[in-house]
């Protein structure tokens, strides 16, 4: 694809097999973009490439775990080596961890969670900022949440990783801002992806629930979170860096 907001722009997202990283890659492939998608599972991840390639896009699927940090640097090399360079990298992959008060929280469930979400986060922007600032720019967007703005019962490991990916956002972006690297964060609502129908399913009041607090009265969808990280990536957000876009449907207005 040779027109499209993002033409021929090479970009990363991780945790791209399903759910809004999926949603994610295929936006940003139809606004032109080559997409190089990662995660652990490779039949998922394939098929996101797959999808993209039936609408004439350009995608590979690159195995990694995000808390490895070998695999991600060599996640970042394989990128470069088939693009070129790399103008984007979203960094999606996370998982929610177990549900348990802050009391009953065990430690591995801790130190998975903050080590996918927070520190996974991190690795991919040490690796991806490296690339960038060897080429002389670029853009990181960073999925955090509202669970990173206020406070998520059961959730203490999820809610401090996604308030840390926030800060980490932050930070990063003051330090690269005249680099011509800008680096913002997304913080969906709740979404209707694979991590909420888990959710779901154990609790069968949680639908019921979102429609009485979400003020759209229904979960957001994987496109609309999409939406809001291809305009991150493009030159329409150009001033925007250091910011944590809220995608909620109003949660977060109340
Ligand atoms: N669904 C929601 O309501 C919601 C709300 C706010 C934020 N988020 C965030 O959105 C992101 C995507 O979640 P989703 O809702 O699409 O669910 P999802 O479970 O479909 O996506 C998570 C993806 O990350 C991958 N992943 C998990 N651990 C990984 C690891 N160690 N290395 C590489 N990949 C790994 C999974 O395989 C999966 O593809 C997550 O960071 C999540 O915290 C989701």
């Amino acid at each position: 694809m040779s027109s499209g907001l993002l033409a021929q722009r090479a970009v990363l997202v991780t945790g791209g097999g399903s759910g809004i990283g999926r949603a994610a890659a295929l936006a940003l492939a139809r606004e032109g973009a080559k997409v190089a998608i990662s995660g652990r599972r490779r039949a998922e991840g394939e098929e996101t490439a797959n999808l993209i390639r039936q609408a004439h896009g350009e995608a590979m699927f690159v195995p990694a775990d995000v808390t490895r940090a070998a695999e991600v640097e060599a996640l970042v090399a394989k990128a470069v080596a088939a693009y070129g360079r790399l103008d984007g990298a979203f960094n999606n992959a996370g998982t929610s961890g177990e549900t348990a008060r802050t009391a009953e929280c065990s430690e591995e469930n801790w130190d998975r969670t903050i080590g996918v979400n927070l520190k996974g986060v991190w690795l991919c922007m040490k690796y991806e900022l490296a690339q960038m600032l060897r080429q002389g720019g670029g853009v990181i967007v960073n999925n955090a949440s509202v669970a990173g703005l206020v406070g998520l019962r059961g959730q203490p490991a999820y809610s401090a990783a996604k308030g840390g990916v926030i800060q980490l956002t932050k930070t990063a972006a003051l330090e690269y801002a005249r680099m011509g690297i800008r680096i913002n964060a997304v913080c969906p609502g709740f979404v209707a992806t694979p991590m909420t129908e888990a959710y779901a399913r154990d609790h069968p009041d949680f639908e019921p629930w979102i429609r009485k607090v979400e003020p759209v009265g229904r979960l957001g969808t994987p496109e609309e979170v999409a939406a809001a990280v291809v305009w991150l990536f493009s030159e329409a957000s150009s001033f925007v860096t250091g910011h944590a876009l809220v995608v909620d449907g109003g949660l977060m207005a109340q």
